[in-house]
């Protein structure tokens, strides 16, 4: 039976919200598949020869990074985090030889140094990454491998567009820069194999659709809350705001990516901070 952890109230209805999408996640998760399988790419691009004992996928949604990574170690402990119930038994299915756990993935309840391999994708930006990257490096045994695929401030510029002048209420996710992240990496010792940010865009016929497909992945929370939903007046000038926008192909929706591999710091051993790696620069368009 999964036990549900002790949450904040924000994260109490990020929570709900991934919880409630675990039915609609796969069929709506195109750009969720393609970062992933890029964060795949590039792991496998630095180094062939790493075999995982133990690896940790956080925040593991409906389990599709888990499925690449048991394909790619069979024989490794497989350890699954979430803390959306939901999406948790999603995975255990795709899943079943891995071992769900329902937790924070800020606050994980494993020992020091348990796992070889920390796996995430796009569930950072949803809490401190910061934090997350604190708890990854006290989780992975010197040495381990920390490979993360998370959002840049710069996530949906349209959205926020579109919700500006409508009212006092922030309407998108704030994310903080993920220089700061970089700048953590660095000053914790971690030695970086990849750094790349770079914009994944997709285009929609009406602002409906482009609201219904972010909602069907759970992304519809945000820090400030309305006290009541938008009017009809309110709706259509975000709408033609939205449209402003417009380009042949349909309206753009923006994800601002950042992909980042790196090895743990080594007691004691004086990593080579770039060389031998794939060190690639903040690309953006
Ligand atoms: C956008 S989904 C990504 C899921 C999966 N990694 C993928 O690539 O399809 C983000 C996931 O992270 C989880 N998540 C976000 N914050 C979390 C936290 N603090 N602790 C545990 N899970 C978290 C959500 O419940 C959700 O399943």
């Amino acid at each position: 039976m999964l036990s549900t952890p002790p949450i904040l109230p924000a994260k109490q209805r990020i929570r709900q919200a991934f919880d409630q999408a675990a039915t609609t996640y796969d069929a709506a998760a195109d750009v969720q598949r393609e970062v992933c399988d890029r964060l795949a790419g590039y792991f496998e691009q630095i180094d062939t020869d790493f075999q995982p004992a133990a690896i940790l996928e956080a925040g593991c949604g409906t389990g599709y990074g888990a499925r690449w990574l048991q394909r790619c170690w069979p024989y490794a402990e497989l350890t699954l985090v979430d803390f959306a119930p939901g999406m948790l038994m999603a995975s255990k299915i795709h899943c079943p030889q891995a071992r769900p756990v329902c937790a924070d993935i800020e606050a994980l309840p494993f020992a020091n140094q348990r796992f070889d391999l920390y796996w995430s994708s796009l569930a950072w930006q949803w809490n401190d990454p910061e934090r997350c990257l604190v708890e990854a490096g006290r989780v992975l045994r010197p040495g381990g491998m920390l490979a993360v695929a998370t959002l840049g401030t710069d996530n949906f510029p349209e959205l926020r567009h579109a919700f500006a002048e409508i009212d006092a209420y922030s309407h998108v996710l704030s994310i903080p820069t993920p220089e700061r992240l970089l700048a953590s990496c660095q000053a914790g010792g971690w030695a970086m194999n990849v750094w790349q940010r770079q914009t994944v865009r997709r285009y929609y016929p009406d602002l409906r659709l482009l609201l219904r497909r972010v909602k069907a992945v759970g992304a519809r929370e945000v820090e400030q809350r309305r006290p009541a939903p938008f009017g009809r007046a309110a709706w259509q000038a975000v709408t033609a705001r939205y449209e402003q926008l417009r380009e042949p192909w349909g309206l753009p929706l923006t994800y601002d990516v950042v992909w980042l591999i790196a090895q743990g710091p080594i007691v004691g051993e004086q990593h080579d901070r770039c060389a031998a790696s794939l060190f690639l620069e903040t690309e953006r368009g």
